[in-house]
């Protein structure tokens, strides 16, 4: 993982040029791949499918390749029968990509932020997918992996753009592009395991409740607090980004006659959901799963009240303001959502720690956490999670996730417009309008 921490950020803009002609070129002309130097240049210097056009000597191309090729991403190619050297990409080994993921970066590389339409059309020579669905599947699975970010939309833009994260992040998205938004990232995808069609991921969701659990011990009672007075003659209770469940009693607890309607997206995530059902028949009987992102899942007519427990920074501007507006028209008047904000709630450079360390059988469980700035309001991520039998590690999952940081100030700031009220409450704040 360390070589791929490497090599994700910090591309020159003709390393980023290299990379997405090696990668176009191998899918639209294989029969003239791996591509000379003069092909390369010839592919860089392009005047159409390139954005922006340039026009790039040998030399930068070679000083491109260079570095490439030290980050790990691309490979010389010396051939006994022909004198030429050649050039190919590792994308897809290096990042774990299939073939739509590394078309749709491909194109990314090559002509900067573009709609998830455009880059429907755009990739179709690479690779050909169905539905624009797809595609939005494939942004997500590459935003999982940090390598690419959705772009607020920009006023009088219809659709939002996505840009990739391989370059200087000020580079692409610092130049009027527009502010990136959160993406959505939660339990993200083990760098080895990660499932498009699951992009919130396997490894985080596999160690979760063992690892992640005492969170819940003190945020847990004091949802009990929060959620003292709620009427649940007014609707279910919302669980936004349920996970695994591991809140679900507490949440029973706290109003035990409401019904609950627990929000959860990742498929491997609610593998442990639906087990905990499974088990605790009590909450079986209660609770709905809604097996979308905030964006597209369906809610209850109205909510007695509405929990988002370590997932705020997941969700997209367009979710959270979902999310604003549901409280204000869907819960009654002086009706708690609880949201947790997690510090730090400024990006800030995590040095790798261990969080914790749990004996499971034989073997010995370690939950290691690090992060960096991304950008004023984001953090990447990094969740190692470490299998040890005695001194030796026998098992070890990468999740890199990005995180969009709030404080109370920025919370007020998206909630006062709407109308709505914030008070601190512990690590959270609690919304309602009145
Ligand atoms: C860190 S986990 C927290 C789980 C649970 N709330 C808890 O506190 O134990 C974040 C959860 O948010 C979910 N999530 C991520 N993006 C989301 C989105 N756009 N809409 C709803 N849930 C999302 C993830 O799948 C993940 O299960």
């Amino acid at each position: 993982m360390d070589e791929q921490d490497h090599t994700l950020t910090g591309l020159s803009a003709p390393e980023i040029r290299v990379l997405g002609c090696l990668v176009e070129k191998e899918a639209t002309t294989p029969d003239n791949y791996p591509l000379t130097l003069n092909s390369l240049r010839n592919a860089c210097n392009q005047s159409t499918s390139r954005d922006p056009v340039v026009s790039y000597g040998d030399r930068e191309i070679e000083q491109a390749l260079a570095s490439l090729r030290e980050r790990g991403l691309t490979r010389t190619v010396h051939s006994t029968s022909n004198r030429a050297t050649k050039f190919r990409h590792v994308v897809p080994e290096t990042f774990e990509l299939d073939h739509g993921h590394t078309a749709v970066l491909a194109v990314l590389l090559l002509r900067g932020p573009q709609t998830v339409g455009e880059l429907k059309t755009r990739s179709d020579r690479q690779h050909h997918f169905e539905a624009t669905d797809d595609v939005a599947a494939v942004l997500r699975g590459l935003a999982e992996r940090g390598l690419a970010v959705q772009l607020e939309r920009r006023p009088g833009q219809k659709d939002a753009r996505w840009a990739h994260l391989l370059g200087d992040t000020d580079a692409v998205l610092g130049d009027g592009e527009g502010e990136p938004s959160a993406v959505s990232t939660a339990g993200a995808p083990s760098a080895t395991a990660a499932d498009p069609a699951d992009p919130y991921g396997e490894a985080t969701a596999e160690f979760y409740d063992l690892l992640a659990a005492g969170h819940w011990e003190v945020f847990g009672l004091e949802l009990l607090d929060a959620l003292a007075d709620v009427d649940p003659a007014a609707g279910p209770l919302v669980d936004i980004g349920a996970g695994t469940g591991v809140g679900l009693p507490y949440l029973h607890a706290a109003v035990p006659a409401a019904s609950i309607w627990a929000i959860e997206p990742s498929r491997a995530m609610r593998t442990a959901l639906h087990t905990r059902l499974s088990i605790e028949t009590d909450l079986q009987a209660v609770t709905t799963v809604v097996p979308d992102p905030l964006a597209t899942a369906d809610l209850p007519e109205t909510a007695c009240a509405i929990v988002v427990s370590a997932a705020l920074g997941h969700l997209t501007a367009d979710e959270r303001g979902r999310l604003w507006r549901y409280v204000r028209d869907r819960t009654p008047p002086g009706a708690p959502a609880v949201v947790e904000l997690l510090p730090p709630h400024e990006p800030t450079a995590i040095p790798p720690t261990r969080y914790r360390a749990l004996p499971v059988g034989e073997l010995v469980y370690e939950g290691w956490q690090e992060a960096e700035p991304l950008d004023d309001r984001r953090m990447a991520w990094t969740m190692t999670y470490r299998v040890l039998r005695g001194d030796d590690l026998v098992g070890e999952h990468v999740v890199r996730s990005s995180w969009q940081c709030f404080g109370i100030d920025e919370v007020r700031g998206e909630i006062e417009p709407l109308g709505l009220t914030l008070e601190p409450f512990g690590e959270a704040v609690v919304v309602r309008h009145r």
